[in-house]
């Protein structure tokens, strides 16, 4: 007995008679295609994209058959009958097409849609030869979508495989006193399965820093710890909770991004090789507070950032990776901070992501 729920697909004529109505109206038709085993945000939002294009969006589905031919024996993990269902139920969805070639030139020549949309590194160029040819002839727009980075069917697959003997995310506990854009890369890393990680505890040592609202408007555990009079110093009663703090949260890793309270004991001595900081200067040159603006002052033409195990020394201890930031003419120290966080948001993720796999 057929399911009353499934989903019918369009055929390719009707496809085309959608594309002749929109056109009448002056409208138009957006295309693209793909095998969309396993639905995910990824799919989702490069299928909004491709429906803003223009008024009506048509997906081709790869036949069970053709997924087959495309990406191994063991695909598809769902019937194109039900690819074709939940792809229809997506509200950037107006049809679904399924087609059994490797290629959807076929389609493309039936269907001759005013706009094709593909995803990833492809260039108009790079496009299937066949494919490209069939798009040429029909006059139709090609655009080209970029892809959510991190998320994609093989990547869950891999996920999903692994799951068994794969170590647990790394325990962070992060601490800052300023701006709190180094926690916000560290979040967004998370977020795009770059970094195998969560966020367990959130410390600062100032109340109102942005530090602290983007952590609790994040649902993370965060604490304010006063570190005293001496505003570069922290007390051995903030010391001791601090620590004390890192380990009820059972931390990995600390991570301080521009606490601007130097770390002693019982801290360093619970957590030996497992503090980084990220610092914006190549170091060993211009340790301390001043270092964008200590650059400047010497007038060099190049800067950059540097994350580094921390130790007694200020800014002393191993350096983990750096990156290299120019200085233009006219800088001033806010412009060229600003210029070296960008760096800083890739090398501190990508830093514990490293260690994640060591
Ligand atoms: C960063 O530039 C870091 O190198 C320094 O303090 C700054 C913190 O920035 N130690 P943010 O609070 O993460 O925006």
């Amino acid at each position: 007995m057929s399911d009353p729920a499934a989903y019918t697909p369009m055929t390719p004529a009707e496809a085309r008679k959608l594309r002749d109505e929109l056109g009448k109206k002056g409208k138009k038709l957006v295309f693209t295609n793909g095998c969309f085993d396993l639905l995910h945000a990824g799919h989702v939002r490069y299928l909004q994209q491709a429906h803003a294009l223009g008024d009506a969006l048509v997906v081709g589905l790869n036949s069970d058959a053709s997924v087959r031919e495309l990406k191994g024996p063991s695909r598809p993990l769902n019937r194109e009958r039900d690819r074709a269902e939940v792809l229809a139920s997506l509200r950037a969805v107006d049809g679904v097409v399924v087609f059994s070639d490797k290629r959807a030139t076929g389609l493309i020549e039936a269907i001759q849609p005013h706009i094709y949309a593909k995803g990833g590194d492809y260039t108009p160029e790079s496009l299937d030869p066949g494919e490209k040819a069939a798009l040429d002839k029909a006059g139709t727009q090609i655009q080209i979508l970029s892809l959510v980075p991190g998320r994609s069917t093989t990547k869950i697959i891999e996920r999903m495989t692994s799951s068994e003997d794969k170590a647990p995310p790394l325990r962070l506990g992060v601490l800052g006193s300023g701006r709190g854009s180094n926690l916000r890369a560290i979040l967004a890393a998370i977020q795009d399965l770059v970094l195998d990680a969560e966020i367990v505890i959130a410390i600062s040592d100032q109340g109102d820093s942005e530090f602290l609202k983007i952590a609790k408007a994040a649902g993370l555990p965060a604490h304010q710890v006063h570190g005293g009079a001496n505003p570069n110093r922290f007390d051995d009663e903030a010391q001791k909770k601090v620590a004390r703090l890192l380990q009820e949260a059972a931390v990995d890793v600390v991570v301080l991004t521009g606490f601007m309270r130097i770390l002693k004991s019982p801290v360093l001595d619970a957590f030996p090789d497992r503090i980084v900081n990220v610092h914006p200067s190549l170091l060993p040159a211009y340790k301390g507070a001043n270092a964008v603006q200590d650059a400047l002052d010497e007038g060099e033409l190049e800067t950059g950032c540097t994350v580094h195990l921390v130790n007694a020394e200020v800014d002393g201890g191993r350096i983990l990776a750096q990156a290299r930031v120019p200085i233009y003419v006219g800088d001033t120290a806010a412009v060229l901070h600003d210029r070296i966080k960008e760096q800083e948001h890739k090398l501190l993720p990508q830093v514990l992501a490293e260690w994640r796999r060591a």
